[in-house]
């Protein structure tokens, strides 16, 4: 995660019509800062030899969120990588994410009070007494896998206890969850897709069970209140209800993790800054931005063109998937100063972080996972602020969707004597 410079390796021109070369998914995934801070420069946008079309530029990137002539890809992605039916399509066919319009509301509005900023800020005491409580699990054990350990564990106790989901269940419905998710990476084959669709049964499963539960005999949790709200309404298919709590776990989850452990990985490589937040916790929510920037857990946003759009005279054409790259747009040297340098006193960030999409789809848990990661951060810095990486920075794979890291080796001293701090 160093922001080691990189050359295109491969720039074989997808026809002179278009004029732009189409890079191939192991190039991207090799070096995708590398293969983005190459091009950027010279063009707004690049061949994915998936997706389509790769749009560089945090002006393009942001504007074209908003812009009434892309829309969201509804079932275009999974037909485009060979899955035309199954649960793994229902997602994609049902989910919040991928829907437009007046369906796209219908399925979001259950959901946007609770995850309103005010009243997520109200679980922050909680998510701060956990994170606390982990963090007290394994300091003084030597070294450990801070992601299984830590910060797997903030927003999956979060969303379960969130749906009122049996702690117990952690262990299933996150490996569920990070299984499923892997659909929206460009690296699964034809030969997975077996696999991925048996974890997407039997979340859909999980999440049935569960609702039934809650049908027979309601609590007071977020999941009762959608189930009577959603089923008041009449507005939400039973399958819609199902898929959209299966996405939020989906969405809870990964993400979260991933972000959680790069942002303690990149402080500890900079140890000044890691001490700096040590000495003022203000500075958190600065350090979380900036990690987000510098290696965001989302690489894109997938988008299909209605009408062919033209970006600086090359075409995005109608009816293919597009990728917006929020991952280069937020390494834009035309956007941030010294884009490639980890710098959370940095002042270039604008306040709408764009790791967090734009427009009608922007990110609805954005609030919440900025808590989880404040928190989980805030609790390492008080309680083991020696905290050290035991071996080499890991590396965080992948160009577009949720990105993967393969854990964090972590060694923690002794946990620091005396009251936890407020
Ligand atoms: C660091 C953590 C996170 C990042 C980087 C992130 C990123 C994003 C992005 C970029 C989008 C927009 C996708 C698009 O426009 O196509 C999105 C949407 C979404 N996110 Fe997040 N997210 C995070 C955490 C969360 C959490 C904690 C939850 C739930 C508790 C969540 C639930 C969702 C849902 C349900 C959507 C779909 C919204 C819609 O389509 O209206 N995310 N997220």
């Amino acid at each position: 995660m160093n922001g080691d410079e990189g050359q295109p390796r491969r720039t074989d021109i997808d026809g002179a019509a278009h004029g732009i070369p189409t890079l191939t998914v192991a190039e991207l995934e090799a070096d995708p800062h590398g293969v983005f801070r190459a091009w950027r420069p010279r063009l707004p946008v690049i061949g994915h030899e998936v997706a389509g079309r790769l749009v560089l530029r945090a002006t393009d990137v942001d504007r074209l969120m908003r812009d009434p002539r892309l829309q969201a890809t509804e079932t275009l992605y999974p037909e485009t990588r060979g899955i035309p039916n199954g649960t793994l399509f229902d997602i994609f066919a049902d989910g919040m994410l991928t829907a437009n319009g007046a369906v796209h509301r219908r399925r979001r509005s259950p959901f946007t009070r609770t995850f309103a900023v005010r009243l997520v800020e109200g679980l922050r005491p909680r998510i701060r007494a956990a994170a606390d409580d982990l963090a007290r699990d394994w300091i003084g054990q030597g070294e450990i896998d801070l992601v299984e350990r830590y910060t797997a564990l903030i927003p999956a106790r979060t969303i379960a206890d969130l749906l009122g989901l049996p702690r117990a269940d952690i262990p299933r419905f996150t490996r569920l969850a990070y299984e499923v998710s892997r659909v929206l990476s460009f690296t699964f084959a034809p030969d997975d897709v077996p696999d991925l669709e048996a974890a997407a049964v039997a979340l859909r499963d999980y999440v049935i069970e569960i609702l039934e539960a809650r049908r027979s005999a309601p609590r007071d949790d977020l999941l009762s209140r959608f189930l009577a709200e959603a089923e008041a309404a009449g507005e939400l298919t039973p399958q819609e209800v199902v898929i959209q709590i299966v996405q939020m776990i989906i969405g809870g989850t990964d993400t979260t993790r991933v972000a959680g452990a790069v942002q303690v990985a990149l402080l500890l490589q900079h140890p000044a800054q890691w001490e700096a937040v040590g000495r003022d916790a203000g500075l958190i929510p600065a350090a979380v931005a900036e990690s987000l920037r510098y290696e965001p857990s989302v690489g894109s946003v997938g988008r299909v063109a209605r009408d062919d759009i033209v970006l600086d005279g090359h075409v995005l054409p109608a009816g293919r998937l597009i990728l917006l790259s929020t991952m280069s747009a937020l390494r834009d040297e035309a956007a941030y100063a010294q884009p490639d340098t980890f710098d959370i006193r940095r002042s270039d960030l604008p306040r709408l972080h764009p790791v967090f999409g734009g427009g009608a789809h922007r990110c609805i848990g954005e609030a919440l996972a900025r808590i989880e990661l404040e928190e989980g951060l805030g609790a390492l810095l008080r309680l083991t602020p020696d905290l050290r990486l035991a071996g080499a920075m890991p590396v965080l794979q992948g160009h577009s969707g949720i990105r993967r890291l393969n854990g964090l080796r972590v060694a923690a001293g002794r946990a620091r004597p005396g009251p936890v701090q407020a």
